[in-house]
C-alpha cells in the first residue's frame, strides 16, 4: 500500500510542477478576471495557484477572452490596492514557493509593459537552470531583484508594468508564472 502511495506521488511529481511567488505580494484572481478569462479556466487556475498555465488553458471555451499567459490571466482592475512603490535602485526581496520541482527548466524575471506584455530592458535575472542545482541551495527561490534606474516614465503609475516572474518546465512543457504589481515613484 504505502509503495502504492509512493508510486503515485512519483508520478504526480512528474507530470506537474509547482510554484507560485509569495513574496511581494502578488497579482491575484478576481471577479474581473473570471469575467474576462471565463469560469473554466479562472476555476482551473483557483484550484492550483501554483499549477501550470498549460492546464488552465486546455479548459478554455467561447468564455476566454483573456491572455493567461500574461500574469495567469489576472487583472489590474482585480488588484490595483496591491501595487508596490518602489524607487530605483531599490532591491526588492523575493520568495517563490516551490511546491514541486520538476527538471530541467529555466527561468527568469522582467519588468512587463502590462500594456504590450513585453519586457521593457533586459530582465532582471536570469536563471539558465530553474531549480538550480547549487550544493547547499542557490538563489532560485530566495533571491533579490534591483529596481533599475532607466524605467523613466514607462512605470510611473499603477497597472503599467509589473515584476513578471517566469518558470518554463521544458521536460513537461509548462509554464509557470506571477507578477508583481508596481510604480517607480
Ligand atoms: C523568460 O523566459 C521565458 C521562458 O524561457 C522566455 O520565453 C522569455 O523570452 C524570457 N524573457 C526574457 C525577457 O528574456
Ligand atoms: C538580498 O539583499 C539583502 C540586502 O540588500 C541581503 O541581506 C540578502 O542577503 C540578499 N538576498 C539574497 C538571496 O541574495
Amino acid at each position: 500500500m504505502l509503495a502504492k502511495a509512493l508510486i503515485t506521488l512519483t508520478l504526480a511529481a512528474l507530470s506537474t510542477a509547482h510554484a507560485v511567488i509569495k513574496t511581494p505580494t502578488p497579482r491575484t484572481a478576481g471577479p474581473t478576471h473570471t469575467s474576462l478569462c471565463g469560469s473554466p479556466v479562472a476555476s482551473k487556475l483557483a484550484s492550483d495557484p501554483a499549477g501550470p498555465i498549460e492546464s488552465a488553458v486546455a479548459k478554455a471555451d467561447a468564455s476566454y477572452k483573456c491572455d493567461a499567459y500574461l500574469c495567469r490571466g489576472y487583472q489590474w482592475g482585480d488588484n490595483t490596492g496591491r501595487a508596490q512603490s518602489y524607487v530605483a535602485g531599490q532591491v526588492v526581496p523575493f520568495y517563490v514557493d516551490l511546491v514541486a520541482a520538476h527538471k530541467p527548466g529555466w527561468a527568469n524575471v522582467s519588468v512587463i509593459d502590462l500594456q504590450t506584455n513585453k519586457a521593457v530592458g533586459t530582465p532582471l535575472k536570469t536563471w539558465s537552470v530553474w531549480p538550480d542545482d547549487v550544493s547547499g541551495g542557490g538563489d532560485d527561490v530566495d533571491f533579490n531583484v534591483t529596481i533599475p534606474g532607466t524605467l523613466g516614465s514607462a512605470c510611473n503609475v499603477g497597472g503599467k508594468c509589473a515584476l513578471q516572474w517566469y518558470w518554463w518546465s521544458s521536460s513537461n512543457k509548462q509554464t509557470y508564472e506571477g507578477c508583481v504589481d508596481f510604480y517607480v515613484k
